[in-house]
């Protein structure tokens, strides 16, 4: 493993940061307002292959791998964290768990078009009764012939409201826990799939939360994924590299403060010289930087085991857990910094400090990271 980037790594960061400063940033307030889906940026996305970034290029993605995909979520969440999701779910949520059990069939069909961004995907887990114990879920999924019956209801599911597909996880008998569910491969115009309305949240506020409800839905056996029962590993495994995702979600939003905190610290003036001068101001950004490089490192590692490891579930975790609670702190000293002018709309900090919080929360809270890591620190390692 290297530290330092390659120069074949340097040259996407700056073409992803060009694309950035140029598409993404000035749309970034608007949206996060509006909470307008960025139809327009994802297609712009998509041409520059930041759809499918780790998806073999046979399959409409980059062909590129883990640490290329941080570095796009990072860049991207750096001006703005709702497109930085929306990418995020689409890249590790909805075609990781195709590129990795989808057969060849299913590959051609979903992954393709998925990964070239021709359209766009969610993952359909969390419930109202199944939010961290995801095993609880309660949307059934009945054989019915070539068939399964699909009935339940989602919530908090990103991307939902804009979605054309969504990798959906129900249930062939409750009573068996995880070992009862199953993943399906569900198109959003098929009949019985509906979604609600737009969740205006506290950040992240473009990426189009939703519920979405099931009734009667039928779906063909050849669009599960992965085999009966199986659907909860499908879902596990996806979520490590879903974590390592937000893990650079969370590096982007806090650089992206941190650096606004450092040009305000140069210029703005108090007791007649820049408050950089003073050591109280020196000592954030001194912690600032010092813990985005540390969570930026963990994220690359989670990044490095996820291509060479089997399981990349403990690093993932570490680094979702640490990354995100980084971000909540340097987000924070990056108000702290802006004084009166970081609590107003007009600056980006305000942003970035409330969409920090959600990395905390999705795809796993921090408890639920603290319990994977010590699963594995007890009795993994
Ligand atoms: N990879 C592969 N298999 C895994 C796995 C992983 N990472 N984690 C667990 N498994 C397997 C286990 O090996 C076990 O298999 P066996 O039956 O063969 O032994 C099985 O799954 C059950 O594992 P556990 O006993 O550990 O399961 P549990 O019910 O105790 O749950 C949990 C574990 C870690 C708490 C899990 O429920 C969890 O991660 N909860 C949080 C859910 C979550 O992250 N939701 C996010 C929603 S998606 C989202 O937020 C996306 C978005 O919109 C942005």
């Amino acid at each position: 493993m290297h530290i330092e980037l390659s120069e074949e790594q340097k040259l996407l960061r700056d073409e992803v940061r060009r694309f950035a400063e140029e598409v993404v940033k000035p749309k970034a307030r608007e949206i996060d307002e509006s909470g307008e889906f960025p139809r327009d940026t994802f297609d712009r996305a998509a041409e520059l292959g930041l759809t499918g970034v780790y998806v073999p290029e046979e399959y409409g993605g980059a062909g590129m791998d883990m640490l290329a995909y941080c570095i796009v979520i990072e860049e991207i969440s750096r001006v703005c964290a709702s497109t930085g999701v929306i990418l995020s779910v689409n890249n590790s949520l909805v075609c990781d768990p195709l590129l990795r059990w989808g057969n060849e069939e299913q590959k051609k069909k979903w992954l393709e078009p998925l990964a070239s961004g021709r359209l766009l995907g969610c993952f359909a887990l969390t419930e109202p009764g199944a939010g961290s114990d995801a095993a609880a879920l309660r949307t059934s999924a009945r054989r019915d012939g070539d068939d399964y019956v699909l009935n339940g209801n989602k919530v908090f599911i990103t991307n939902g409201t804009d979605a054309d597909v969504a990798i959906v996880f129900a249930t062939l008998d409750p009573s068996l826990r995880h070992k009862g569910i199953t993943a399906f491969i569900v198109p959003a115009d098929a009949p019985g799939y509906s979604h609600g309305g737009h969740e205006y949240k506290l950040g992240v506020n473009a990426s189009g939360t939703t519920e979405l409800a099931f009734e009667d839905l039928r779906v063909p056996a050849s669009q599960r994924l992965g085999g009966e029962g199986e659907g909860f590993k499908v879902a596990m495994s996806t979520l490590d590299g879903g974590r390592i995702g937000i893990a650079a979600q969370a590096v982007g939003i806090a650089q992206g403060a941190f650096e606004e905190a450092l040009a305000y610290a140069a210029e703005r003036q108090q007791f007649g010289q820049p408050i950089a001068n003073f050591q109280a101001i020196q000592h954030y950004l001194a912690d600032m930087s010092t813990e985005l490089d540390a969570a930026r490192l963990l994220t690359w590692k989670a990044a490095w085991a996820k291509d060479h490891r089997k399981r990349a579930t403990l690093e993932a975790a570490q680094a979702k857990l640490f990354a995100s609670e980084m971000a909540q702190r340097v987000t924070n000293k990056a108000v702290q910094i802006h004084g009166g002018y970081g609590y107003i709309r007009e600056y980006n900090v305000e942003r970035y400090f409330r969409d920090a919080r959600i990395t905390e929360i999705y795809e796993g809270t921090s408890e639920i990271q603290k319990m994977v890591i010590a699963d594995w620190v007890l009795n993994k390692s």
